[in-house]
């Protein structure tokens, strides 16, 4: 049932909880969060996904690392959870914009473990290609961090196969985190799932139900639903558990600003669905 993180010896349970939601514009107050990380947790989430830039702007830098050091500081459970943090962008005046220079990551690596409270972070991912830095440059600053010992594993985010395999001449690259869902099948049109398939390496789906305004999809799709139905779940898992079914690298990473939500989406590490829901599924969802 659990799931490697590639070749770095992790593995965690096949859902994890992607902590954007709590930090973006619209997030929860600190202790509903604390409360969204806690359930996640108590429902058998045990890789959490972040990022430097999951805050409001440049002034907020680290706001969800810090939620989550908050929320695992609270507890005496957390040994075997795994934080994924990612470096890369920057948020000026609230945008998002790419810095893949090795001075930045370096920085940001630092700022990202000052955050988390921690001595290593386990799993740090380049969280985009910049077009004005060449990509071995980028990921050069990252197998640095990893022979400094500042972080243990490498992990990459909207990435082609042709850039994996850059990457992967430089350093081992243990997970691939592209966008994902139903209504988003480019993962599949480009070769990234297949090629993650073929090479072991970890894929987390973003945005897995659709993300913040796709989630209304998800939530009204008439195939979905049935199949939903049918076992008395949400179509929010039905769509987690399809993806969990198309390959067994697949990690999705919902994420969640509310209990509820994190408890569903935990819940559909032990939806198991049938051959004929598959099928009506796969007919729906062609990859
Ligand atoms: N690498 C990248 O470039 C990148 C980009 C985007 C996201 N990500 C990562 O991927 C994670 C997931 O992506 P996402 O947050 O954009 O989109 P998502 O997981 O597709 O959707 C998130 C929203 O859907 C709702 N939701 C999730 N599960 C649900 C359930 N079981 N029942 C009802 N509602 C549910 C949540 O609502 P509530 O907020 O109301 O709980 C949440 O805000 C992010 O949190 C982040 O860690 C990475």
């Amino acid at each position: 049932m659990r799931r490697n993180i590639g070749n770095s010896g992790l593995s965690v349970a096949p859902i994890g909880l992607g902590g954007m939601p709590m930090s973006i514009g619209g997030r929860p107050s600190e202790a509903d969060a604390l409360r969204t990380i806690h359930a996640a947790l108590d429902a058998g989430m045990d890789l959490i996904d972040t990022a430097d830039v999951y805050c409001l702007d440049d002034d907020d830098i680290g706001h969800n690392e810090r939620l989550i050091a908050k929320a695992l500081a609270a507890r005496s459970d957390t040994a075997g959870i795994v934080v994924a943090t990612k470096g890369g962008l920057e948020r000026p005046g609230g945008d998002w914009t790419t810095n893949g220079r090795p001075d930045h990551l370096r920085r940001a690596c630092d700022k990202s473990l000052t955050a988390l409270g921690v001595a290593q972070i386990q799993l740090y991912q380049l969280h985009a290609p910049d077009d004005d830095v060449p990509f071995a440059e980028s990921v050069g600053a990252l197998a640095e961090l990893r022979a400094a010992g500042k972080i243990a594993h490498v992990g990459l985010s909207n990435v082609s196969v042709e850039e994996i395999e850059i990457a992967r001449a430089i350093v081992p690259i243990v997970s691939v985190q592209n966008r994902c869902n139903p209504f988003d099948r480019s993962a599949w049109d480009d070769g990234v799932v297949q090629h993650c398939t073929a090479n072991g390496i970890a894929f987390l789906p973003y945005s897995p139900v659709g993300g913040g305004r796709g989630k209304a999809k998800v939530a009204t799709d008439k195939v979905l639903g049935a199949v939903g139905k049918r076992h008395g779940v949400s179509p929010f898992q039905v769509t987690l558990a399809w993806l969990l079914a198309k390959s067994p690298v697949m990690l999705p990473i919902p994420g969640a600003s509310k209990v509820a939500s994190a408890v569903d989406s935990a819940a559909a590490m032990t939806l198991v669905l049938t051959a004929a829901d598959l099928a009506e599924l796969d007919a729906a969802f062609p990859t």
